[in-house]
């Protein structure tokens, strides 16, 4: 029997940011010149994240998905994978990676048991690219895209991140692209997560325009429904290609959300807006039995009744989430540092 939140929501999933650190600064997600980033020693090393994930899986958690800031940027990741694909009952374990140096690394990770895959690529443009990022990386990740699939990789996906005026007019081709790679594009709504500091709503492409865009272009889109507790809604085109809308801003799926997160740090989070936080890194340091992390787990899980995403969509007058003055008293406020 899995956990449940009193909304009757069950922990299914978990997110673990392995690093708060990123190769690239997205204006949605890491716009400021400068960062203040978790100590090295607060950051859990591998055995300490898989005796976490251990706790997670005696839970009823199914899924668990490798994030950061930049996840590929944690030294010897595969060496993390092989240790969480151990565990007893097995995750389906996935990766969220802006895909810069994946190239090196996909083979190794699928070796290491990793199932799957998502790549954020918000535009093919290679000088916008550097604007939207701040690196001249787009060749990197398109070879990173490449290596996944070599490497064996089936279910790749595509994150691209609508930004109004940024990149809004490369849908067509972002779907193009996906449809030639193999992968399932999924677009997203830009989100006033904490760390958006230049979020305001007027860039926001909602994902009734987007689907309006792409049915302009590609014709119809039938909507596959039953999508459970993912934040994809997922639509078929007539050519056959499936893509995906994440509504997070104007469609929120709070409802379903089976999802806690992780920090590098070993701070539990149970909602991507959440302000409160359980320090697992504390009971792990202080030797506490597997079941004892279980039970703090699913006691925090049990009085859950986040909606952060839900509450801010009623919000009449929207701003950035969290101003800068407070990120910088806590890096926990962070998109980059939630995993995304
Ligand atoms: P699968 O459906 O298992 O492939 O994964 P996913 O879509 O949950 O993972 P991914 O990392 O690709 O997430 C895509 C994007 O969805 C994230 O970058 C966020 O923008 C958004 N997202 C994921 N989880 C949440 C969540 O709990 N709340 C909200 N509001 N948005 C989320
Ligand atoms: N809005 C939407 N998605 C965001 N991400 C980070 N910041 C935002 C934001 N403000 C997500 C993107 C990216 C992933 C790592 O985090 O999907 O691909
Ligand atoms: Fe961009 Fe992801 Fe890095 Fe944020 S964590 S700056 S979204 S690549």
């Amino acid at each position: 029997m899995p956990t449940r939140d009193p909304l009757g929501r069950p922990l299914g999933a978990l997110r673990i940011s392995v690093t708060d650190r990123c190769n690239l600064r997205c204006g949605y997600c890491m716009p400021e010149d400068a960062y203040e980033f978790l100590p090295h020693r607060e950051v859990l090393r591998f055995e300490e994240l898989a005796t976490v994930a251990r706790a997670f899986a005696a839970l009823g958690v199914e899924k668990l998905r490798l994030t950061g800031g930049e996840p590929l940027l944690r030294r010897d990741l595969p060496e993390l994978v092989r240790l969480l694909a151990v565990i007893e009952p097995r995750f389906e374990l996935a990766l969220t990676t802006n895909g810069v140096l994946l190239a090196p690394l996909a083979s190794s990770l699928r070796q290491a048991g990793l199932d799957r895959v998502t790549v954020s690529l918000d535009t093919l443009d290679r000088s916008r690219f550097v604007a939207m990022t701040r690196r001249d990386a787009l060749d990197d990740v398109l070879r990173g895209l490449a290596a996944a699939r070599d490497a064996g990789f089936s279910a790749i996906k595509i994150d691209s991140v609508v930004v109004r005026g940024q990149n809004d007019d490369e849908l067509g081709s972002l779907l193009e692209f996906a449809r030639r790679a193999g992968a399932e594009l999924r677009f997203i709504e830009y989100m006033d997560v904490g760390g958006a500091t230049h979020w305001r709503p007027d860039a926001v492409v909602s994902a009734a325009e987007i689907l309006s865009r792409v049915e302009r272009t590609h014709g119809p889109a039938t909507a596959l429904g039953d999508r459970g507790a993912a934040p994809a809604e997922r639509y078929l085109l007539a050519d056959g290609t499936v893509f995906g809308v994440i509504a997070s801003t104007t469609r929120p799926f709070c409802r379903a959300c089976d999802r806690g997160r992780l920090t590098a740090d070993g701070q539990f989070f149970t909602c991507l807006y959440g302000r409160e936080k359980l320090d697992l890194r504390a009971a792990v340091r202080d030797g506490v039995t597997d079941e004892e992390l279980a039970y703090l787990v699913a006691a925090r899980w049990q009085v859950r009744s986040d909606r952060g995403a839900e509450l801010r969509a009623s919000l009449a007058d929207r701003a950035p989430l969290v101003p800068l003055s407070a990120l910088r008293r806590d890096p926990h406020l962070e998109m980059h540092t939630r995993g995304g």
